[in-house]
């Protein structure tokens, strides 16, 4: 079963999840880290700061989930730009660090297993971040995934556009494709670490977490990892049939099991 933290914000979940990260970073310093974009975890990047400030991070390598296809990696709203103002300045990583699936429409026929060699190269993923969308999807594997995918071209739902509309100024200009890491990439990822806020969130996480695996929520893949973390504000767990059971379970929790 997953582990599920409920805080009382996202900053507190920023906070726990960046203490983890730099515990990870402190003992590999060559650490992998899975990046997710979205506004999710933001509060994660910028806990991480204070405690990176310090610390030797140039062995870290990172790699993100997805990246919309055909869009200027200029653009502002490219996961490749939000990960380089989110991640890679306020961090102070080098690009070369940060892996970015290729969303260009030349040579988008072999992208995917492109970046599955590049993260096979680096040794895996040791620890991946991950939101969650309104429909359940992790990365952009959207409703109907397969478990077994691996980075590929993706059509995204309708819903999926226009939940991203806010970023553009207008549904048209929300890319139709992107190139997503597969359910079955995120797997393989040696800790998952699922963060979601807010009450528009509450109905994916309780079929992501307590509900059947379906692919008709991708997010319920991680009910078949071994080692899963997933950290909710109150209003984010608000729908989870066994939420007093998490609390009581993380309140009684010996302090040498960490994340
Ligand atoms: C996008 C991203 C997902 C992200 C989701 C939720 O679709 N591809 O990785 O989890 O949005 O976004 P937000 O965190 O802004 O709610």
């Amino acid at each position: 079963m997953a582990e599920v933290v409920i805080v009382e914000s996202a900053a507190a979940a920023g906070a726990l999840v960046a203490d983890e990260i730099a515990r990870l970073i402190a003992g590999r310093p060559d650490a992998v880290l899975g990046l997710a974009t979205g506004s999710t975890p933001l509060p994660v990047y910028e806990a991480l700061r204070p405690r990176l400030s310090d610390v030797d991070t140039s062995r870290v390598r990172a790699f993100a989930l997805d990246e919309y296809v055909g869009i200027d990696p200029a653009h502002p709203e490219s996961y490749r730009s939000v990960i380089t103002r989110e991640v890679v300045e306020p961090l102070g990583f080098t690009p070369e660090q940060v892996h970015v699936p290729n969303g260009s429409t030349d040579g988008i026929e072999h992208a995917g297993d492109d970046y599955e060699a590049a993260i096979t190269a680096a040794g895996g993923v040791d620890l991946q971040i991950l939101g969650i969308g309104t429909d359940g999807h992790i990365g952009f594997n959207e409703p109907g995934s397969s478990f077994a995918s691996r980075t590929r071209v993706k059509t995204l739902t309708q819903r999926t556009r226009h939940d991203n509309a806010r970023f553009f100024s207008s549904i048209d200009e929300v890319p139709m494709h992107c190139i997503t890491q597969g359910l079955g990439t995120i797997l393989a990822a040696r800790h998952l670490v699922l963060l979601a806020f807010g009450e528009g969130k509450a109905r994916a996480v309780a079929a992501a977490l307590e509900g059947p695996i379906s692919a008709l929520v991708p997010a319920s893949a991680v009910q078949l990892h071994e080692h899963v973390t997933v950290v909710l504000d109150e209003a984010a767990a608000s729908q989870l049939k066994l939420a007093d059971y998490y609390r009581h379970a993380f309140d009684n929790k010996p302090a040498w099991q960490g994340l």
